[in-house]
């Protein structure tokens, strides 16, 4: 078969047959289709789409391209649960959520992602905590798995490869903001992972890949009915991603938030309500919980009762992290060496939190190229919410940077990207619909 056959059946508007899938996913995981025809690839996706058929083969196609985990033998105490996000900016959910399921009984094999387009990634975050391995072996990571409740650890070379490669190419090829492509991209890990149940976190706003809760809402359902062909129960959030989730957006500094939140020194509200809201559906698609504010109660109390910032800090050694990271944070984060406000007058209306995530890159906390080295001390910290009054005392955001000039350039984009007025503008609710699965 002929891969540039492939590519201009989807430029041309047609549907790949399962053997066109197959000899794609093949070529991705073995590298013998080159990233130029992989990419022409995504974009005719992109911009011509794929059926439902053809997004399920993609998916399962390139869920069994590696290992497929399996939990039954380890005789874990709770279900194997975990949460995934179609990707914000300051989405530093997965640090605090995963502990807290652990805390309330789930077992939280995390396969994760690196960073894509303007969004943070939770593999790169994690790369901030010296010594974190995010590609441990599967005895290590099945290990931690059962004796610490959680592992976040990154996509391995064994997990679903051909998504892995796909997800580095579209990360730089404008080829992210497609259903079928952020479907299969997704559920093809999940179900790699041997999950029993996932809730989906998907974004809708300005720092989504889905702009409109229109779009939003056919990317939820095509998760949905995907996973439930595959037998994979999931539940799924749509909430808001119209400006940066927390007070932080820039690896180091968003581990610095979730240590904060999980030693219940700052809980951020709109972050908190999504943290809490993700982790008690977690409960209830696990068969842990039925009502919702018991569950969510749950999730609270295993925050100020400490025990989920123990098993973080006991996740992070066991993978090769400092045993002292949760009481010493701050001597094992990176720190930028230029830090200074960034002021405005007037009420905060409005962020382009795309705008917000393309600065951060050009700091140097994301990709221009596959494989790019990251600053994983730059990046947006004490940043304002929507509705905020800004003035001399109170910056739209504080900027960490490696220089004086990226400093500048950071704040002339971060200006353009806010809009500030005299006018209080309508705030909406950070989560926008809760959609329980079929499965
Ligand atoms: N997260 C993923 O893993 N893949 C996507 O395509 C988008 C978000």
């Amino acid at each position: 078969m002929l891969f540039t056959d492939v590519i201009r059946t989807k430029r041309d508007g047609g549907a790949l047959s399962d053997e066109q899938i197959q000899f794609f996913v093949d070529g991705l995981a073995d590298e013998s289709i080159p990233a130029e025809q992989v990419s022409a690839l995504a974009m005719a996706v992109v911009l011509n789409s794929m059926t439902f058929d053809e997004a399920a083969k993609l998916t399962l196609a390139m869920a069994s391209s590696g290992t497929v985990l399996r939990w039954q033998d380890l005789q874990l105490k709770g279900p194997v649960v975990d949460k995934h996000s179609t990707g914000g900016v300051g989405d530093k959910v997965s640090f605090m959520l995963a502990p807290i399921a652990a805390a309330c009984g789930c077992h939280v094999p995390m396969i994760s992602g690196r960073g894509l387009g303007h969004t943070g990634g939770t593999t790169d975050k994690a790369e901030a905590i010296p010594g974190y391995n995010t590609a441990p072996d599967f005895p290590t990571f099945r290990q931690v798995v059962k004796d610490v409740g959680c592992a976040i650890i990154g996509q391995t070379a064994d997990l679903a490869p051909a998504d892995r490669r796909l997800y580095a190419i579209r990360d730089v090829t404008a080829t992210v903001e497609s259903v079928p492509l952020i479907t299969a991209s997704i559920l093809s890990k999940k179900i790699a992972a041997g999950l029993e149940a996932l809730v989906m976190d998907v974004k809708v706003g300005t720092g989504a890949f889905m702009k409109t809760p229109e779009r939003a809402r056919k990317l939820a359902e095509s998760i949905i009915a995907t996973a439930a062909m595959a037998e994979l129960k999931t539940h799924v959030l749509i909430t808001d991603m119209n400006e940066v989730l927390g007070r932080t957006a820039g690896n180091a500094l968003e581990i610095a938030e979730a240590v904060r939140y999980l030693q219940n020194d700052e809980r951020e509200a709109r972050l908190d309500t999504v943290v809490i809201g993700l982790c008690a559906e977690m409960l209830i698609a696990a068969g842990l919980e039925t009502d919702r504010a018991t569950a969510e109660q749950r999730c609270h109390d295993a925050v100020t009762s400490g025990r989920a910032a123990e098993i973080f800090g006991r996740m992070v050694a066991a993978l090769g992290g400092p045993t002292d990271f949760m009481e010493s944070s701050s001597k094992y984060l990176a720190v930028a060496p230029v830090v200074r406000p960034v002021h405005a007058a007037g009420y905060l209306r409005s962020i382009d939190t795309r705008g917000v995530g393309n600065a951060i890159i050009e700091l140097g906390g994301g990709r221009h190229r596959v494989g790019e080295a990251l600053d994983l001390s730059v990046g947006f910290s004490d940043f304002a919410s929507i509705g905020t009054m800004l003035d001399a005392e109170t910056p739209l955001a504080i900027v960490h940077a490696a220089s004086e000039g990226d400093a500048v350039q950071a704040e002339k984009l971060l200006l353009d990207a806010c809009e500030v007025g005299e006018d209080v503008p309508a705030v909406t609710p950070v989560i926008a619909e809760i959609i329980p699965g079929t499965a």
